[in-house]
């Protein structure tokens, strides 16, 4: 039986968890975005009311809906208050299995017992994340990609234990929000980046081996395939960060070779060029410009 959600708590004020509050608020939820870090939650904010306002200048939202959306989100640090009411409680911390466990098990003691738990991992094991909690069947994976507001998908990703009840009840709410639910099951990297992050790697090899530069790699799959980034400056945009510890996941998690990590990945990692939020990848970024110029490094 499908249950009914009003009340939503997200767990994690970064680029996904506002983007989710966002989505969420926008559909006439209420929405406690809930963040440790006061900062933080401020911050997300005004990034969410910039990109309602980019909605309102296309004139997809209107002034008023904007207003109304914003009015149904409201900030909280502390996680016992956040999650009190919680119907539905989305996880959007960073992507870091101990600090995951560790929410889910807080999570699991404080949330009404009804209350069902998803995560928006992009590659932790969803029944590991569950086993941490004595309500397994009541936790769901439930991967939005960035940004937001605008892709289209909901990876909803059934763990072991995951109840039918749990996954209709998210597939009608991700339906709710305007999304494309695709249902999958809980093995490495899921569907989205079992195939988009080998992609990836594959393009970053290419680079390495010095089969061609990095222009030239992404515009052959921009205009050969009609991707709208190429897999470099996709990338850069996730956080090179993240793309090698999906790779780790799915290396770990298959035990086959060829999900290795390139080692120039691994080595721009290890010096700290994570692509767009640090500034430079296989990119340079510099603040107020949307020129993508190719980092030095690579010329
Ligand atoms: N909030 C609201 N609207 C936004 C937005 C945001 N955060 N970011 C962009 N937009 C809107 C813009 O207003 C614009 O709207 P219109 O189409 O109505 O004009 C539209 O999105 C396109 O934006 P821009 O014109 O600024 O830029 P663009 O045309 O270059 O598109 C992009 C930007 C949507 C990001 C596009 O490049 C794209 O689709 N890139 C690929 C994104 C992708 O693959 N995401 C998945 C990453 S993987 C992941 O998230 C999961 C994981 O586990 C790793």
């Amino acid at each position: 039986m499908v249950q009914t959600i009003q009340q939503v708590a997200v767990i994690g004020a970064g680029t996904m968890g506002n983007g989710i509050a966002h989505v969420f608020a926008q559909s006439g939820f209420a929405v406690k975005l809930i963040d440790v870090n006061a900062a933080q939650l401020e911050k997300a904010a005004q990034t969410i009311t910039k990109n309602f306002d980019r909605q309102v200048a296309k004139g997809t939202v209107t002034e008023e809906q904007k207003n109304k959306a914003l009015s149904n989100i409201t900030t909280e640090t502390d996680l016992i208050k956040g999650v009190r009411d919680a119907e539905l409680v989305v996880e959007a911390a960073t992507e870091n299995t101990d600090l995951k466990l560790k929410i889910f098990k807080q999570l699991d003691e404080v949330a009404p017992a009804g209350a069902i738990l998803a995560t928006n991992t992009s590659s932790i094991s969803i029944t590991k994340i569950a086993a941490a909690t004595k309500r397994a069947g009541k936790v769901i994976g439930m991967h939005f990609m960035n940004p937001v507001p605008v892709m289209k998908l909901v990876e909803i990703i059934n763990g072991y234990a995951t109840e039918a009840s749990v996954t209709e009840t998210i597939v009608t709410l991700s339906k709710q929000l305007g999304k494309v639910p695709c249902t999958v099951n809980d093995y490495p990297g899921f569907i989205a980046n079992r195939i988009l992050m080998p992609m990836i790697n594959e393009a970053i090899y290419s680079l390495y081996e010095g089969v061609a530069g990095v222009e030239e790699i992404d515009t052959v799959m921009k205009l050969g395939m009609a991707h709208p980034m190429g897999p470099l400056q996709l990338a850069d945009f996730i956080g090179l960060d993240v793309c090698h510890s999906i790779l780790n996941v799915l290396h770990e998690g298959f035990g086959n070779p060829k999900y290795a990590p390139c080692p120039l990945l691994v080595n721009m990692v290890t010096a700290g060029y994570l692509g767009a939020k640090s500034g430079e990848g296989f990119y340079k970024y510099e603040p107020g410009s949307r020129d993508l110029k190719v980092s030095e490094r690579f010329k």
